[in-house]
């Protein structure tokens, strides 16, 4: 089969590093036709690729069969839209959009289901998070009983913010820390560990920078099972912390520092307490180490996988519909943090879509 002909929409940071990786051919099955930027110098760095500096135009330029989407999120909702229903296969940045009803519009968009349509959710290919989802999903971890997530190693700086006039504003990127960095790891949240039934949550703008946004987040999950989470997140605490630790009917697994190790209880933890005629005494423990290597393909393996699944129909590994759920819960502890109220899943999109227009509208910050 041909190359498939692919477009990048935002060639800025994310976008320009997509498009060098695939003219340094680090993906097979792919040229790089076309780049779009409504900077018109960014286009100009591309020249052996044609340049639009609208999204639009490249999309309907007849130049690719597919696109990837690196613009600020506002605007993967439309760029999606038009891309999906102008016949182009379709790789979206994280997140998919910025809030719920935003996603269902560019999920309805799909309209031709032999069209691709992907997300760039690439730390699922971290080997650590693969083996964690098999020890869930085969039963090995037993049923989830709390999950806690500090992901304090977001650290941004005062001129990070200031590297765009979208970033870290409500009009021009509709939240902080659980808009920009914190998608991957909601998004691993509910690959593993599905949806909560309810959230509650408690923000701070501003804590740590000189924004409108949360860069400071802890919030509490609840599972139908009765299963807790905690998730703590911010971009102002250094030296920052990601573990994530996981408890099951079978054991414990903590993943730190590309560590996983899994405390597994000999029996689970519900039977024994049921069981065990010892006042004071815990399951007996093995402790196994599960070696991973490396942190796995990354942008570049999902790219493979959005080209594969274009030439030889391979499964995703991040289908976009999957966005909504990262989406879903960002808007959730947000709304929740401002209404100091526990929220119930699922959310409703128009509430939220009214509630973010008006923190927009209230902005002194109204740059896209
Ligand atoms: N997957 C990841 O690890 C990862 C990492 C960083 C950023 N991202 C995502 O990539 C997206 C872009 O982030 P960034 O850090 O590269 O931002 P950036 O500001 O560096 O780049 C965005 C580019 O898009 C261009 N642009 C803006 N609106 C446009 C439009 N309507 N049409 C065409 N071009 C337009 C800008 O001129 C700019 O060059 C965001 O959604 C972000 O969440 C993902």
């Amino acid at each position: 089969m041909n190359k498939v002909r692919l477009g990048i929409i935002g060639v800025g940071g994310m976008g320009g590093n997509h498009a060098r990786n695939v003219i340094q051919e680090k993906i097979s099955g792919v040229e790089l036709t076309a780049v779009a930027d409504i900077a018109p110098d960014l286009a100009k760095k591309f020249p052996d690729q044609k340049g639009f500096a609208a999204g639009e135009d490249l999309i309907k330029s007849g130049t690719v069969d597919a696109i990837l989407i690196a613009t600020p999120h506002y605007s993967h909702t439309p760029l999606g839209i038009a891309g999906l229903q102008n016949g182009l296969h379709v790789l979206v940045e994280k997140p998919i959009s910025v809030h719920k009803a935003d996603c269902e519009r560019l999920i309805a968009a799909r309209g031709d289901k032999k069209l691709v349509f992907a997300a760039m959710f690439n730390q699922r290919t971290d080997p650590a998070f693969k083996k964690l989802k098999h020890l869930i999903t085969s039963g090995e971890l037993g049923e989830i009983r709390r999950i806690n997530w500090i992901v304090t190693n977001w650290f941004r700086s005062q001129a990070y913010y200031g590297s765009g006039g979208w970033r870290a504003t409500w009009a021009g990127e509709g939240g902080g820390v659980l808009l920009n960095q914190c998608p991957h790891n909601l998004d691993l949240w509910q690959w593993l560990f599905g949806m909560p039934k309810s959230i509650r949550a408690f923000c701070s703008f501003g804590k740590y920078h000189s924004i409108e946004v949360e860069d400071d987040v802890t919030a509490y999950l609840e599972y139908a099972n009765g299963a807790t989470g905690v998730l703590i997140t911010s971009t102002g605490e250094a030296p920052g912390t990601n573990r994530l630790e996981v408890t099951g009917e079978r054991g414990k697994v903590v993943l730190e520092n590309g560590h996983l190790h899994f405390t597994r209880n000999e029996i689970p933890m519900s039977e024994f307490s049921r069981t065990t005629k010892e006042a004071f005494s815990a399951p007996p423990t093995w402790d196994v180490n599960i070696p991973t290597q490396g942190s796995g393909g990354q942008h570049n393996e999902i790219i493979q996988n959005f080209i594969d699944a274009i030439q030889k129909g391979t499964p995703l590994i991040a289908p976009a519909e999957e966005g909504i759920h990262s989406v879903e819960l960002a808007n959730t502890m947000l709304l929740s943090s401002d209404t100091k109220e526990t929220i119930e899943l699922p959310l409703n999109s128009a509430t939220y879509e009214a509630w973010l227009k008006k923190k927009a509208e209230s902005s002194p910050k109204k740059s896209k």
